[in-house]
């Protein structure tokens, strides 16, 4: 089977993620690039209102999100609205040509709907119910929070629903976080008709939960209980089922205020903020439907000196949730947060650089919290557009340069990116498999997946993230790093894939359980051990720190930590077996050979590096070609539907680097990003 997509072929309708923004320029009335922040002009008066507006015409500021915690000035009284002040503040931007990301402010309801409702509350699994005075949403399942919310979108939407300066609309702020589940009495009640629902008997929970493991059997539904405080540790189906109706329960609440700014605002987008690598309480992949465009937020691990890795992950999982089409960054910061434990201060030049790093994989448009810094409350000390500091400083004037540089970068607007290889993502299975009471706690699904990724990043190949269940057939290579549930359906994708000619690599600790976390029968990887060729009889984990040796076929000694497998060989090759640890002279790499395609399978948590020399040999069956790019500069790239290419190259070295692009010749300085287009049919090549 060949397996020819460039990246100037749209991707196939089976291949988009399940993203439904369909446009190639998703914000109506914005003619370039957004650019922009969060702004919160509750905070000031009005004279500064104006001065705002002076600077950020001087920044080149496209595009504010305003609104998102303006509740208790909207409705400073249930069923009393006050809105004269926006009506002025909307009216001030479309003068100045802004246009507005219009929030609803359904994260932080006043103090009087706390007061007037204290049961709608968020209760906490210890029982406690989480007061006002904050920011957080009250409890998705409470009756009282979901009808304040629609009062409150149906007025937006009524009285903004045709504003000229409305460019989109965004519901709520990242949904899932502070807040991703609640256990109040309302919940506890939704949980249990979802759980009806789902499973339609009591019998059928009983055997999806495994109950009648520690006698925990359900005789009634009233004993069908959220995941509450418990002795020892929980059953751990119903944990993940909690996860799920979580989810839900969280989604129908975005939904019921979607449905209503549909109604109200047609043919303006609705999006929501997700965190998509950062925050694992939501599926996102359930999410992405629902948006008309995927907006996202990103902030750097100060910690982390390779943080720019990370970022390139989430904003290729954002792309993959926007099935390859333009997303929009919605906030990141422009130097240092104030939420971390130590807020190192962006570098000169950083802010650039983190930037376009989102914009060459996909986004439409950078937007920053927030425009100007707050003078008090709890994120006094996070950066901003406008610093404290005032406009007469570096971080302004590389605002007003970031500005600059996306005018002229607008033709990008609409183009797509997209990837030969795809790394397999599903919530799901993460939330299962860092469960408690699993064989290791060193061994995690967000780890292994970021290894796994590194080593792609590392060696210049661009990735789109897949759920399991997706069409892989336009896929060379498909990595399978921390698929620990699978479903039947998954399985056999999986399958499919490779007969027909793919390439899939697996990772340790997959294929282990089913949709209800549960072994099936035929042995802990019984889902992928026919693919495989190999059956896994027992997980031997590692010591902390202890390290085992494997040896390859190929002449490399790896060293291992983490964990290792007791593996018998069914019908595979064995590329590589452990010297010593648990199971010395074990198998601990295979490749199987099914159809026209491989199957890899790593018993291992390998290193980064430890990963090099098997993904060598796949990119070799697989057809991709190798980079010799520097270390360290990445080159990334955009398609226009005419075929067009948008390069940038993104320098995250202390040097200078000289690249050669099919005969043209470019200069990245050092920490910087320089881009070129390549008009349609020229073929690139880079040395
Ligand atoms: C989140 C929120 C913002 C702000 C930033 C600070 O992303 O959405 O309101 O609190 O964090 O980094």
């Amino acid at each position: 089977m060949t397996r020819e997509r460039s990246l100037s072929t749209p991707l196939p309708p089976s291949l988009r993620g399940p993203g439904a923004n369909t446009s190639s320029s998703p914000i109506p009335g914005l003619d370039g690039l957004a650019f922009g922040a969060d702004y919160n002009p509750e905070q000031w008066p009005r004279e500064v209102w104006h001065e705002d507006v002076h600077l950020m015409r001087e920044a080149g500021v496209t595009m504010v999100t305003i609104g998102m915690w303006s509740w208790s000035k909207l409705e400073p009284r249930e069923g009393e609205f006050d809105t004269g002040w926006l009506d002025d503040l909307l009216d001030l931007l479309h003068e100045a040509g802004i246009r507005v990301d219009l929030g609803t402010p359904t994260a932080a309801p006043p103090a009087w709907f706390f007061r007037t409702y204290p049961e709608a509350r968020v209760v906490d699994r210890e029982q406690r119910a989480l007061g006002p005075g904050s920011r957080g949403m009250a409890c998705p399942s409470s009756p009282a929070y979901r009808e304040a919310c629609e009062r409150i979108t149906r007025m937006l939407g009524e009285r903004y629903g045709s504003h000229p300066a409305i460019a989109m609309w965004h519901v709520h702020n990242e949904y899932g976080a502070p807040v991703g589940e609640s256990f109040s009495a309302a919940a506890q009640e939704h949980f249990r008709r979802w759980v009806l629902d789902r499973y339609g008997s009591l019998e059928a929970v009983n055997d999806a939960w495994g109950t009648a493991f520690w006698g925990q059997t359900l005789g009634s539904w009233d004993e069908v209980l959220p995941p509450l405080p418990t002795p020892s540790v929980a059953n751990p189906s119903r944990e993940l089922d909690w996860r799920r109706f979580s989810n839900q329960a969280i989604l129908e609440c975005y939904i019921a205020e979607r449905d209503i700014l549909h109604e109200l605002s047609p043919g303006i987008p609705v999006t929501t903020n997700f965190m998509a690598h950062t925050c694992p309480n939501m599926d996102l992949w359930r999410w992405a439907r629902e948006v008309d465009i995927v907006s996202n937020d990103h902030y750097l691990t100060a910690a982390d000196p390779r943080n720019f890795v990370e970022l390139a992950f989430d904003a290729d999982l954002t792309r993959s949730l926007a099935g390859g089409h333009p997303w929009i960054l919605m906030e990141h910061s422009t130097s240092g947060v104030n939420w971390q434990d130590r807020n190192v201060a962006k570098a000169p030049g950083e802010m650039a650089r983190n930037s376009l790093s989102h914009l060459a994989r996909g986004a439409d448009g950078v937007m920053f919290f927030q425009w100007r810094a707050s003078k008090k409350g709890a994120e006094k000390f996070h950066s901003a557009m406008v610093p404290h500091a005032g406009p007469d400083s570096r971080v302004f004037r590389e605002v007003c340069e970031l500005g600059a540089t996306l005018q002229d970068l607008a033709p990008v607007r609409g183009s797509r990116g997209g990837a030969d290889i795809a790394i397999l993502y599903d919530w799901e299975s993460q939330w299962a498999q860092d469960l408690p009471w699993r064989p290791s706690v060193d061994l995690g699904h967000r780890q292994q997946t970021q290894s796994w990724y590194e080593r792609l990043w590392r060696d210049h190949h661009a990735v789109d993230f897949v759920h399991p269940e997706a069409d892989l057939s336009g896929y060379r290579m498909v990595l399978a790093p921390a698929s620990y549930l699978l479903t039947d359906a998954a399985a056999r994708n999986l399958e499919e894939y490779v007969v027909t000619g793919g390439n899939l690599v697996v990772g340790p600790f997959s294929g282990v359980v089913d949709e209800c976390d549960g072994v099936r029968d035929g042995g802990l990887n019984a889902a992928l051990a026919d693919l495989l060729g190999v059956a896994v009889e027992e997980f031997c984990p590692l010591r902390a720190e202890e390290t085992t040796r494997i040896d390859t076929t190929a002449g490399e000694v790896l060293d291992v930590q983490v964990w290792t497998e007791d593996l018998a060989v069914l019908d595979a090759e064995v590329l590589a077996t452990y010297a010593d640890g648990p199971v010395p002279g074990g198998a601990a790499i295979t490749r199987a050979s099914r159809g026209s395609g491989h199957a890899w399978y790593l018993a291992s948590d390998l290193s980064i590096d430890g990963l090099s020399g098997v993904f060598a040999e796949v990119y070799t069956r697989a057809g991709i070609t190798d980079s010799d790019l520097p270390a360290d500069v990445e080159l990334v790239e955009r398609t226009a539907e005419d075929g067009t290419r948008h390069l940038f190259a993104i320098n995250h070295t202390a040097e200078e680097h000289t690249l050669t692009l099919e005969g043209r010749t470019l200069h990245v300085a050092a920490g910087a990003v320089a881009t070129t287009t390549v008009p349609a049919q020229a073929a690139v090549t880079t040395s």
